[in-house]
């Protein structure tokens, strides 16, 4: 360990003997357990890099740490320009702004909003498109169908850490002539065919948000292989300044500061006690949840680097609970899993009302957004909590009927009722 320390929390020993909370039982946590506490990382390394910050007394413009992470960032992805940026969304922002789209941008519905956006912010209109209900990400068949003569280009987002269809998506954007962007946000330390995500398309665009697997409390990056994209994104993350005085283009305010800087290298020093926590936790949540009925593990590839920094159950109503009605079970019990990502761009503001008939279009999309739950992983937690956390789930799937009933009876969760509300 290099001060990634595992702090695991579980009140283990009310597992499974008994009643659950949602049933007038004890809830299993004391304290509430979230699915995104940041990873923290070597606090001493960290505590140094800020006491230099204050020293030179240069605080953020494209400072020496700033500079440093960059570096790591692009050595570590394998790309030869990474430009760091205030956050993901801004970087989305300029990349989608340095690759030229305008018009319209085919892109994935079922994704934080910010994917979004990102591109209605700069009057560009998002297309949204299906699904592959196996990857959770683009369907390349269903993309070529969308293209019109105002199509600029493809913003794939690599949900859950989870490749696109990258190649596929590559070879359709040459041969329409389109730009190829991808939101990487999720899958910082992932890889595609043994190659790093980072490296694909025009550019790709990565977070550093504090819930992500690497952190700089916030803040984003743009990596690119294109040099001429890279030095646009460079003068638009600082108002178009190429020197002292001296703008050349219109640009914005998206720079990170040394304090960012100083959090993502040392969070990115510790990733690898940050793969080794996930893994150990999504082991112990494959074992803790095989065999229950109703519930299905998102898989990632054994062969590929894969942060597993996001588990996630698909929930088959089916078979006893809904996604919705289990939540409810869980939060009872201070385990507040989470709707990534619901109820799916196209039923949010202002996209709803532009395109009404969206959710027709998007089967696999609706589908998957009333079934997918985030689970707490991390290094905040550790096997023992999750063993706590399946057996609530195993234990809640198998007792459905009754707890339904109970749960026509208790008041539902903020949001349970509103988010589809109309159609
Ligand atoms: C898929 C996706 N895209 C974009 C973003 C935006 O990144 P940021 O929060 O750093 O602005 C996030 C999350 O935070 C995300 O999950």
């Amino acid at each position: 360990m290099t001060g990634g320390m595992i702090e695991d929390g579980a009140t283990a020993g009310l597992a499974g003997s008994t009643e659950l909370a949602i049933l007038g039982g004890p809830k299993a946590f004391a304290e509430r357990l979230h699915v995104g506490r940041p990873n923290i990382g070597d606090r001493s390394m960290l505590m140094q890099r800020m006491a230099g910050i204050l020293d030179r007394r240069c605080l953020t413009n494209d400072g020496p740490l700033v500079r440093e992470f960059e570096q790591a960032v692009g050595e570590f992805v394998d790309v030869r320009h990474c430009v760091a940026t205030a956050n993901g969304t801004l970087a989305l922002q300029i990349a989608i702004r340095a690759a030229g789209l305008e018009g319209e941008a085919i892109v994935s519905p079922l994704t934080f909003v910010a994917t979004a956006h990102a591109l209605r912010w700069q009057g560009i209109t998002p297309v949204f498109c299906d699904v592959d209900p196996r990857t959770h990400n683009l369907d390349p068949a269903r993309v070529e169908d969308l293209i019109t003569e105002r199509t600029s280009g493809i913003v794939g987002v690599h949900l859950w850490g989870r490749p696109c269809a990258i190649d596929e998506l590559t070879a359709l954007a040459e041969r329409r002539g389109l730009a190829l962007l991808f939101d990487a946000a999720h899958a910082f330390g992932c890889s595609h065919r043994g190659r790093m995500i980072g490296g694909h398309g025009n550019a790709e665009v990565l977070s550093f948000h504090a819930t992500k697997f690497v952190n700089s409390f916030e803040g984003g990056a743009i990596v690119t292989d294109d040099g001429d994209l890279a030095e646009r994104a460079r003068l638009m993350r600082n108002h178009g300044f190429a020197g002292y005085d001296d703008v050349r283009s219109v640009g914005t305010n998206a720079k990170m500061s040394e304090a960012s800087a100083a959090m993502g290298l040392t969070s990115l020093e510790a990733r690898d006690d940050f793969y080794a926590a996930n893994r150990d936790n999504y082991e112990a949540y494959r074992a803790g949840l095989e065999g229950v009925g109703g519930i299905e593990l998102i898989a990632y590839e054994e062969a590929e680097l894969c942060s597993r920094h996001y588990v996630v159950i698909e929930v088959d109503e089916s078979a006893a609970l809904s996604r919705d009605e289990l939540r409810r079970v869980l939060w009872a019990e201070n385990v507040l899993a989470r709707r990534y990502f619901f109820p799916g761009c196209h039923r949010m503001e202002p996209y709803r009302s532009a395109f009404a008939e969206a959710g027709r279009e998007l089967p696999e999309a609706e589908r998957l957004t009333d079934r997918l739950l985030a689970l707490p992983t991390g290094t905040a937690v550790g096997p023992a909590t999750v063993a706590v956390v399946s057996d609530l789930i195993r234990r809640a799937m198998a007792d459905g009927r009754r707890l339904r009933r109970q749960l026509q009876t208790t008041a539902p969760l903020d949001g349970d009722l509103a988010a589809r509300g109309g159609s």
